[in-house]
């Protein structure tokens, strides 16, 4: 039985109150989903920036009526303090999954996204150390690495970030720091490097990657490449984040505490090798999608080149097992992709 399978027993056996912030979000849906079918009690933050309405109705259908009873959602921002401080009231494992992503956004607009991804981080935690919570665990960014060329990534060895967006999970690893050697918190900081899944918005002009290129293909609209192609990146299926959120936040051993992690697969794959992956997928279930050629411009400005994680401390210290390989992966998420975009 893997360290995972065990947790999701024993959390069977006794719920726990989560609060998961951005919870109408990608991976904070997808958290509560997970959570729910777990029989937790979950408090959810959110504004709704990026979220959506829609994806808390989705997991409502996913599951049953009184899971869904055990949720309880605040409409709030971040940068309130007072609706951190009522989102915090009777929680022990806070997931803080809520700020603005995307480079580009912050390159366009750094003041936002230091509102959303450094007050309202500040904000969250004095909340939780007001609640005296027990862990804290947040996400952070592939990003920090910046402009280090050093492959695999190694979470002790950074670079100097490249974006506002970087600065601002950095800064956020840099106040868990401090939150846990003057106030005894515990939190903990997961660099998530490119997720995808179920619930990943394909619009917009911020939009990842994969669903951005599936709902091109679909409306069978050229893919823009930024860059000749060779770029990589470490993709990693919210199902795998899932379990390293849930993992980082139980975990009983005091080593695996208030660090920072890797979360990804530690699978490099190329921007010419997702383009294959992603049409062959496609054209498994569409087989009338023409074949296409992607087309390739400037690589983009605040863009990390290369991404690729080394997994080994999460393994280590957290018992983390990837389950979900990028093909595995878009194999499950594409017929979401489908239905949601084109
Ligand atoms: N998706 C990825 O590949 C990836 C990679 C690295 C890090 N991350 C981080 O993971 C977290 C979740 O990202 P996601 O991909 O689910 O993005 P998302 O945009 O789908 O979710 C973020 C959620 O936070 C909410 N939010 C934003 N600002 C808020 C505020 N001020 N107050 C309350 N709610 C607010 C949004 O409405 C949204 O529901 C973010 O912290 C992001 O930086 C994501």
């Amino acid at each position: 039985m893997s360290a995972y399978d065990k947790l999701e027993v024993e959390l069977r056996a006794s719920p726990r109150t989560w609060l998961v912030t951005g919870v109408a979000g990608f991976i904070g849906s997808n958290l509560l989903e997970r959570l729910l079918k777990l029989d937790q009690r979950v408090i959810g933050l959110d504004n709704f920036a990026t979220g959506k309405e829609a994806n808390l109705t989705e997991v409502k259908g996913l599951v049953a009526p009184k899971q869904w009873d055990r949720f309880q959602f605040h409409r709030g921002d971040l940068a309130d303090a007072a609706a951190c401080q009522r989102a915090c009231a009777g929680v022990e494992l806070v997931l803080h999954q809520a700020a603005l992503g995307s480079v580009p956004r912050s390159l366009d607009d750094p003041l936002a996204s230091h509102t959303a991804n450094v007050t309202g981080f500040l904000n969250l935690l004095v909340a939780a150390r007001d609640a005296k919570v027990r862990r804290f665990v947040y996400a952070s960014s592939s990003a920090v690495y910046g402009d280090s060329p050093e492959l695999p990534k190694i979470e002790e060895r950074i670079g100097q970030p490249l974006s506002p967006y970087a600065a601002t999970k950095w800064m956020n690893e840099i106040y868990a720091g401090v939150f846990h050697r003057a106030y005894g918190m515990e939190t903990s900081g997961l660099r998530y490097f490119n997720v995808f899944g179920p619930r990943q918005d394909p619009e917009g002009a911020y939009a990842a990657v994969i669903p951005k290129w599936i709902a091109a293909m679909l409306r069978r609209e050229t893919v823009r490449i930024n860059g000749d192609g060779s770029t990589s990146r470490d993709f990693c299926y919210v199902e795998n984040v899932v379990q390293a959120n849930l993992l980082a936040a139980t975990t009983p051993h005091a080593e695996a505490r208030n660090q920072v992690y890797n979360v990804a697969v530690g699978q490099r794959t190329t921007l010419n090798e997702l383009f294959d992956l992603l049409q062959q997928t496609l054209r498994r279930r569409e087989p009338g999608l023409p074949l296409q050629q992607p087309a390739y411009g400037d690589f983009r400005p605040g863009d990390v080149r290369h991404s690729l994680a080394d997994i080994g401390k999460a393994q280590r210290l957290l018992g983390y097992a990837p389950a979900f390989r990028i093909e595995v992966g878009l194999e499950r998420a594409m017929d979401w992709y489908r239905r949601h975009s084109g």
